[in-house]
């Protein structure tokens, strides 16, 4: 894994000059941000060694290298889910390739549905904690002492100090601003309405098929981290709405410019 990692990272850096501290995995409502990353430079994931290749519709596979608020940036266009096939090590590899070319910040977005009482559809939700209900965790398995310790603390997974700056961000722009744990699953089933209902139970806010396995990793390797979910649907006991894939990507789009402007003041502050 480290000689694929270290392959990896070469690869980009004999393609990049100026290397940045931040990276941002564009997951659904967040792609447009791509529109918002100047001197913008490409590299598809099939021409990177040792990438795996994005399939689900909805997401190509780029990473993107630019400016985006004055920052240097690099950003994932698509990201890998478990539930296409990949398996944890696979999902997490380009964390580890980030961590490689010296990334510190990572920001991640994802759609989630909403079991929180309060939260309507089209509201977005900063990501405080999560629960890892996927079936492994990426770090299972041999630990390399290069990447990190054998059992990290999760305690502050999601950075306090980002949380709180998105906070601030999202108030001077009259944003509606939710927070809450956030539930990872292995999808692709949408929920039963008992399974959102166990989910509120047991502290979560929102349910979803991604981020998690990414921030377990950019933890293990001393990242901070900032996550956010576009609440697309709700679920529970009394809500009879069907989620649809094309639903959760009508909702994201319409919640979009919101999360655009949080995420650029976000990087262009920290
Ligand atoms: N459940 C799981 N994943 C999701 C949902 C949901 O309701 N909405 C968007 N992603």
């Amino acid at each position: 894994m480290l000689k694929q990692i270290n392959e990896t990272a070469d690869y980009i850096k004999s393609k990049v000059d100026n290397l940045p501290k931040i990276a941002i995995i564009l997951g659904t409502g967040l792609g447009a941000l791509v529109d918002s990353i100047e001197d913008a430079q490409y590299i598809p994931y099939t021409e990177i060694p040792n990438f795996p290749v994005s399939t689900v519709e909805g997401h190509s596979g780029n990473l993107i290298f630019g400016m985006l608020g004055g920052k240097r940036v690099m950003a994932m266009q698509g990201r890998f889910h478990y539930y296409e096939g990949y398996d944890m090590k696979e999902v997490t590899f380009p964390v580890r390739v980030m961590k490689a070319l010296g990334i510190e910040t990572l920001f991640v977005s994802n759609a989630a549905g909403g079991m929180n009482k309060e939260f309507q559809v089209g509201d977005i939700m900063i990501i405080t904690d999560h629960i890892n209900l996927f079936p492994e965790n990426p770090l299972r398995g041999k630990n390399y002492n290069e990447l990190g310790t054998r059992f990290p603390a999760m305690t502050e997974a999601y950075s306090h100090r980002l949380i709180n700056l998105a906070k601030d961000i999202a108030k001077e722009n009259d944003i509606r601003i939710m927070e809450g744990v956030y539930v990872g699953t292995s999808g692709p089933t949408f929920e039963t309405p008992a399974e959102y209902e166990f989910f509120r139970i047991i502290g979560g806010d929102a349910v979803g098929m991604s981020t998690v396995p990414e921030v377990i990793v950019a933890n293990h390797a001393s990242m901070e981290v900032f996550g956010v979910s576009v609440i697309t649907d709700l679920g529970g006991k009394d809500i009879t709405e069907v989620p649809t894939h094309e639903e959760v990507q009508k909702a994201a789009m319409k919640a979009q410019p919101k999360m655009v402007e949080i995420m650029k003041n976000l990087v262009s502050r920290i």
